[in-house]
């Protein structure tokens, strides 16, 4: 019985997990789960929309006039899921707690939902912090991201190289 419940409570701490991304971190993750073009919107803009004011973190929450709002998207407690404390229309028929852990996916089918239904003025109150100039900085860091990586790893395959060679020496 104790096993179970220990086994239990594990189970508990790896659903809560939350976790901070990077914002190029997030724009490669967001473009593998489809969001690059979706309904024609740039992936920079989904990326731009989980930095405000989330700031990248999955376990975002905040009380907007009333309602709670959940996650990287801000999504809204009384319309998109559901919480268990006040009525809710769920659209994405999910429970809120999903919306703030660290799996990203079912939070992007929710979002998908949103931009589908209702387009990029869900979010009205960040579009400020979302201008084309911003956008173009993000895309500017997380190709120059790409190359940097890119570059690491050549490095790092050199010194490899290195290594044997001086080993065989
Ligand atoms: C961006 O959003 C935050 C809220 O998260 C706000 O405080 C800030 O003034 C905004 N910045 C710009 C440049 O609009
Ligand atoms: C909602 O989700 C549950 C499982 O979480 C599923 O059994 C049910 O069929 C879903 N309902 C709709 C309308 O998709």
């Amino acid at each position: 019985m104790k096993t179970l419940h220990l086994l239990s409570f594990c189970l508990l701490m790896v659903a809560n997990e939350t976790r901070k991304f990077e914002d190029c971190e997030l724009f490669y993750k967001l473009r593998d789960l489809g969001l690059d073009g979706f309904r024609g919107i740039d992936v920079k803009q989904y990326v731009c929309m989980a930095g405000f004011p989330a700031n990248y973190n999955t376990e975002y929450y905040e009380t907007e006039e009333g309602v709670p709002h959940y996650g990287l998207f801000h999504l809204s407690g009384q319309e998109w899921c559901f919480n268990e404390r006040r009525p809710s229309q769920n659209k994405c028929n999910i429970s809120c707690d999903y919306l703030l852990d660290d799996d990203i996916a079912d939070d992007v089918r929710c979002l998908k939902k949103v931009i589908t239904e209702k387009g990029l003025e869900y979010w009205t109150h960040y579009q400020v912090n979302c201008s084309r100039g911003a956008l173009s900085i993000l895309h500017l860091s997380c190709s120059y991201f790409l190359e940097y990586q890119s570059w690491f790893k050549n490095l790092v395959l050199y010194g490899k190289k290195k290594e044997v060679h001086i080993h065989f020496n």
